[in-house]
């Protein structure tokens, strides 16, 4: 079937079957090769992406259940080549080691700063318990993270809750 979504801003028409999953057509058909691959069994979060705003495992969401929503990469959460609080702060912390797993963490930390802009350390450690970082010990993603959340405050939420969504 033919479904659009709607990509970093920008519409996409993609042609897919019933069995397809919001990663391999991010991926494969798109192009969107920032969105990582690792378990495809929703355990790790590396193919995590922002769809209307909420933190979702691609490899988890059959595409078509995509069809006409909102979804944001790593790449489209940066404004006129300037790089994201979030991002200027994982940097600062060096809370990138080999980076596989840090698309993933930072909308998970963007998702998460939406809807409680001002987390304390145990929610933060909670809000990224679906991601899993097999280099930093987590310890400076935690703090990259609570310091990216007064800059991120007041750049206001994009998200817009489906009913049975946390
Ligand atoms: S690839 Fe989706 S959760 Fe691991
Ligand atoms: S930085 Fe390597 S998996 Fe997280």
């Amino acid at each position: 079937m033919e479904i659009t979504l709607n990509v970093n801003g920008t519409d996409h028409q993609v042609s897919v079957a019933p069995y397809h999953t919001l990663l391999s057509v991010l991926r494969e058909k798109l192009g969107f090769t920032e969105v990582k691959t690792s378990c495809r069994e929703g355990e790790c979060g590396a193919c995590t992406v922002l769809v209307e705003g909420n933190a979702i495992c691609s490899c988890l969401m059959p595409a078509v259940q995509a069809d006409g929503k909102r979804i944001t990469t790593i790449k489209g959460i940066s404004k006129r080549n300037e790089l994201h609080p979030l991002q200027e702060k994982f940097i600062e912390h060096d809370a990138v080691q080999c980076g596989y797993c840090t698309p993933g963490m930072i909308l998970s930390a963007k998702a998460l700063l939406d809807r409680n802009p001002r987390p304390t350390e145990a929610e933060v450690r909670i809000g990224l318990s679906g991601n899993t970082c097999r280099c930093t010990g987590y310890q400076q993603i935690v703090e990259a993270i609570l310091a990216a959340a007064p800059e991120v405050e007041g750049m206001g939420s994009d998200t817009v809750r489906e009913e049975g969504q946390r």
